[in-house]
């Protein structure tokens, strides 16, 4: 007979557009594993008890998406070191004595530029914009990752001011300039942009200005499909090379299978796969 499967599941609200269970099929089918990965959406205020619910009918774990990150922090039993700093956790693994959150959000994110867009952050001047939950989660490991200065820029200032005091013990252990800057003047010629800002999601690009990135610059939004093609449209025109979230979404996934599994699959032909899915959902989109 064979074993039962690991379920498994990602919880958000909304959570059916998730690509999620896609993703993670494909891995354990290519790890040889049985897995059961399913979506569950938790209503407002209810996000622990949904969590509950799954955690006692025997799952092992679960992704949190978008609303219930900072949730998942606040419930969690043990955290990672990256998912205390990033006050965020997306990724739960269920312990006899509670639950353990981690944030491969930002793992995702620096696997992503570095292997898969070929960009080396050792070195390079980084900006990154927003002061949310996306941005602190990227933090850690972009700060590990050795720039030669790491700015965020953010709408609302203060807010990117303490996420750099947050992290600032980080930074002067790792010898990376961090600081905040406006959003409308934050330096010039950088060689890597983030956009970890929720503009996209109304469609907007945040106002920088001409040259804040040198061309041939890698800008990277975090999100992908239709939401992303404005921001994308953008970097283009500053002669940058533009860089969806399909990318992190994978690796952030392949790292979360690490956490619950013990091994983390590869990701090149899910990443190829994924693309041509959603290349084919924006050209019926177009049609
Ligand atoms: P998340 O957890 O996804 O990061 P969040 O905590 O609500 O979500 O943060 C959203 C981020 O996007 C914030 O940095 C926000 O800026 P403010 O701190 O000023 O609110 C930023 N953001 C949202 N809409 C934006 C827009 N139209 N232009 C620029 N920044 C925007």
């Amino acid at each position: 007979m064979s074993a039962a499967p690991t379920r498994l599941a990602v919880v958000g609200n909304p959570v059916s557009h998730s690509r999620s269970p896609g993703i993670h099929a494909r891995f354990a089918a290519a790890c040889g594993h049985a897995v059961d990965y399913t979506r569950i959406e938790a209503p407002m205020g209810q996000f622990v008890a949904t969590v509950r619910a799954f955690a006692d009918s025997g799952a092992r774990g679960c992704n949190v998406t978008v609303p219930f990150k900072g949730e998942a922090f606040e419930a969690c039993a043990r955290l990672s070191e990256r998912a205390r700093r990033a006050q965020a956790v997306n990724t739960i693994v269920f312990e006899p004595g509670g639950w353990f959150g981690d944030n491969t959000d930002g793992a995702g994110l620096v696997r992503d530029i570095e292997l898969n867009a070929g960009v080396p952050l050792e070195g390079r001047r980084v900006l990154v914009l927003g002061a949310g939950g996306a941005a602190a989660g990227a933090l850690d490991p972009l700060l590990a990752a050795r720039p030669a200065a790491l700015v965020l820029a953010n709408r609302t200032p203060a807010r990117a001011q303490a996420l750099v005091e947050r992290f600032a013990a980080s930074a002067a252990r790792l010898d990376v300039p961090l600081s905040a800057a406006p959003l409308e003047s934050p330096g010039a010629g950088f060689d890597v942009l983030v956009n970890a800002t929720a503009a996209s999601l109304q469609a907007d690009v945040p106002p920088l200005p001409i040259g804040t990135i040198r061309p041939g610059a890698l800008a990277l939004d975090m999100m992908y499909g239709a939401a992303s093609a404005p921001f994308l449209r953008w970097a283009r025109a500053q002669g940058a090379v533009a860089r969806d979230g399909l990318g992190m979404l994978v690796e952030q996934a392949s790292e979360a299978y690490f956490v619950w599994m013990g091994v983390r699959p590869s990701t090149f032909q899910v990443l190829t796969e994924l693309r041509r899915e959603v290349d084919a959902a924006a050209a019926k989109d177009l049609a």
